[in-house]
């Protein structure tokens, strides 16, 4: 692990192997750990990069609110600072797939392709941004905790829950030693999101979406239609997961990325 500084703020981030960059972008509220089965399979292959975002993990907190913006401009000047020249896999679950399609947005010449686990392309409805408004209030006066019981359960499914006692506990000590402020300011910037709903058909470049069978934050049957808008992508399913399919089967989950990090690049102009 190391930190790296990215102008006004400093990153943690977890730098593994050697290879073609893929770039791993946790989601909300956890940190590069939620990767863990990833990390080391991952790294024998490809130059895996899992960063905590700001305000999150070991990394500084800075601004009351975080945009997707944000996250995705931290992210250019880390690969900056990291002398990654070559363009990159990014590979986002949930929060992580808001901030990669702020990434394509603004960032494209640093993308060869994308990986979307587990995210909405849609915004939040006024009353989803007041709710998460208010969940970041009371975060900041009561602490991680809440989190940890609205989140567990919507995060993986009852049978994970119950046979996968460790990872719910790692999983919740994450949420726990979160630090409130960079909850809370993660929270302000996704109730601020863009639409990228009418970017999907511009996203040219190869791309797979992912998808936990009973994932009941970002459904399967929203994720088909995500992945039927991008022009250049496949659509994966991994049996018996929820919303946190890479942890709850990493071997399904890196089989899927490999098979995909595996099919020949074919160039495509993104502006055709
Ligand atoms: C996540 O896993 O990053 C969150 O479920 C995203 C969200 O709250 O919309």
């Amino acid at each position: 692990m190391k930190r790296i500084s990215i102008g006004e703020i400093e990153l943690n981030v977890v730098e593994q192997g050697t290879g073609a960059p893929l770039l791993l972008v946790h989601g909300f509220p956890l940190d590069h750990q939620m990767w863990k089965g990833q990390l080391d399979d991952l790294s024998k292959d490809f130059r895996v990069i899992a960063p905590d975002l700001r305000g999150f993990g070991q990394s500084d907190c800075h601004g009351e609110t975080v945009l997707m913006e944000q996250f995705a401009d931290d992210l250019a000047n880390l690969l900056a600072a990291l002398g990654v020249d070559e363009p990159i896999t990014l590979c986002g679950l949930s929060m992580g797939g808001y901030v990669a399609w702020e990434f394509w947005r603004r960032h494209e010449a640093r993308l060869q392709r994308l990986i979307l686990c587990d995210t909405r392309a849609a915004p939040d409805t006024d009353e989803v941004a007041a709710t998460r408004r208010k969940t970041a209030d009371q975060v900041l006066r009561e602490g991680p905790e809440v989190l940890v019981e609205n989140m567990i359960p919507k995060l993986f499914t009852p049978r994970s829950q119950v046979e996968m006692r460790h990872v719910i506990a790692t999983t919740s000590q994450i949420i726990q030693s979160s630090r409130p402020e960079g909850l809370a300011a993660a929270l302000r910037g996704m109730a601020r999101r863009r639409d990228a709903t009418p970017w999907l058909p511009e996203i040219k470049i190869p791309s797979l979406v992912l998808c936990g069978q009973q994932d009941v934050i970002s459904s399967v049957v929203e994720m088909q239609s995500i992945a039927d808008a991008i022009p250049n992508a496949s659509f994966v399913v991994i049996p018996a997961c929820g919303h946190m399919a890479p942890l709850e089967s990493p071997t399904q989950t890196n089989k899927a990325i490999r098979e995909f990090l595996a099919t020949p690049h074919q160039a495509s102009n993104a502006k055709d």
